[in-house]
């Protein structure tokens, strides 16, 4: 397996990659289609299917194009099967089954999230046993792997994800959808002054919760409104996001030191955040110096198909295809 064909679409990315060897991203085209549901909060299911139907063979041929690759040299399809909304998903697997079909390719289910986690093999090497946080708009798990392709998830939100979390406290800020750059930048600018609660962080599991912030947030928000009292912007953000940093850390921190992995790897779109990404970064420098720290750059925490190829080529390897029969698992686990 040399060359793979990677989509994604599993929400609000349309995503074509090309990617040599596992390691190494040809072309990686991504459509987003953010500007489409900033207007309703949200993504709308409908209107993401809608946009993948149109852009997919643009993005294949565009893939393909800038790759410098003719179909002919491909190996393989690999596509995100799930998680996921449900009409997105199918719109990446029926474009990858008929592309498979047309050219004689085996077809190579990927796991989302299995994705999100690859997006750091593009940096360095995977050193086993390591620990993944893997922080997106729908999941926030730890994920602890012993070996490529074999995930236990040790712990993960008993309500919303943090992503999620950032995006409703946005919305309740006013903010366009999602919100997590912003409040992540207007985060630098202030300072933790309201500390809110920190949830389960002192329970001995990995599991965390974020719905109480949340509503200590909204609730914060709405008695100053009644009370007709001002509160400061960059200040609420920073204390909401010094909260979701602190869980976060701790509990990452604590789970590779029982485990005592080689790696860390901090993936999905709220490992952009930059004041996780500093934190953990500087308590794992402190705490565990031996441990290899990864985060995947900017443009790889998002989502988008060069992961999704990253992982397919460890399924590939270990001859892990599909039929043509394939379905979308909208709540596939690792
Ligand atoms: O992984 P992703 O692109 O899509 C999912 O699979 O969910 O993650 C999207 C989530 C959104 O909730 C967004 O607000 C959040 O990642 N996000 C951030 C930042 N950039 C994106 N959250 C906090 N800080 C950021 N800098
Ligand atoms: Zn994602």
């Amino acid at each position: 397996m040399h060359l793979i064909l990677a989509i994604e679409s599993s929400c609000d990315e349309t995503s074509v990659a090309v990617i040599k060897d596992g390691v190494t991203i040809l072309s990686n085209i991504v459509a987003s289609q953010i500007e489409s549901h900033k207007r309703f909060g949200g993504v709308v299911p409908e209107v993401a299917s809608r946009h993948h139907v149109e852009q997919i063979i643009g993005c294949m041929e565009e893939a393909l194009e800038s790759a410098d690759v003719d179909v002919s040299d491909l190996d393989g399809v690999a596509v995100t099967y799930g998680p996921g909304l449900v009409g997105a998903l199918l719109i990446g697997i029926t474009a990858a089954k008929t592309f498979a079909w047309a050219n004689n390719l085996p077809l190579i289910p990927v796991n989302h999230m299995a994705g999100h986690i690859y997006a750091a093999r593009f940096v360095e090497e995977m050193t086993f046993p390591l620990m993944a946080l893997l922080v997106s708009g729908g999941h926030t798990e730890l994920v602890y792997m012993k070996e490529h392709g074999h995930y236990e998830i040790i712990g993960e939100t008993r309500d919303d994800a943090a992503g999620e979390a950032y995006d409703k406290v946005g919305r309740v800020m006013g903010l366009s959808y999602p919100s997590g750059k912003e409040i992540d930048e207007m985060a630098h600018l202030g300072a933790d002054t309201y500390h809110f609660p920190r949830a389960m962080m002192k329970e001995d599991n990995f599991d965390f919760s974020f719905s109480g912030l949340k509503s200590a947030f909204i609730n914060l928000v709405h008695n100053a409104e009644q009370r007709g009292e001002e509160l400061i912007p960059v200040d609420l953000a920073a204390s909401f996001q010094h909260s979701v940093v602190d869980v976060l850390t701790t509990k990452t921190v604590r789970a590779c030191k029982d485990y005592r992995v080689n790696q860390l790897i901090i993936a999905g779109g709220v490992a952009a955040n930059q004041g996780l990404r500093e934190k953990i970064k500087s308590v794992m420098a402190d705490d565990l110096p031996q441990v290899k720290v990864t985060v995947p750059p900017l443009n790889l925490c998002g989502d988008n198909a060069a992961m999704i190829g990253a992982a397919g080529f460890i399924e590939a390897k270990k001859g892990h295809f599909s039929g043509l029969d394939l379905n979308a698992k909208p709540g596939l686990s690792l």
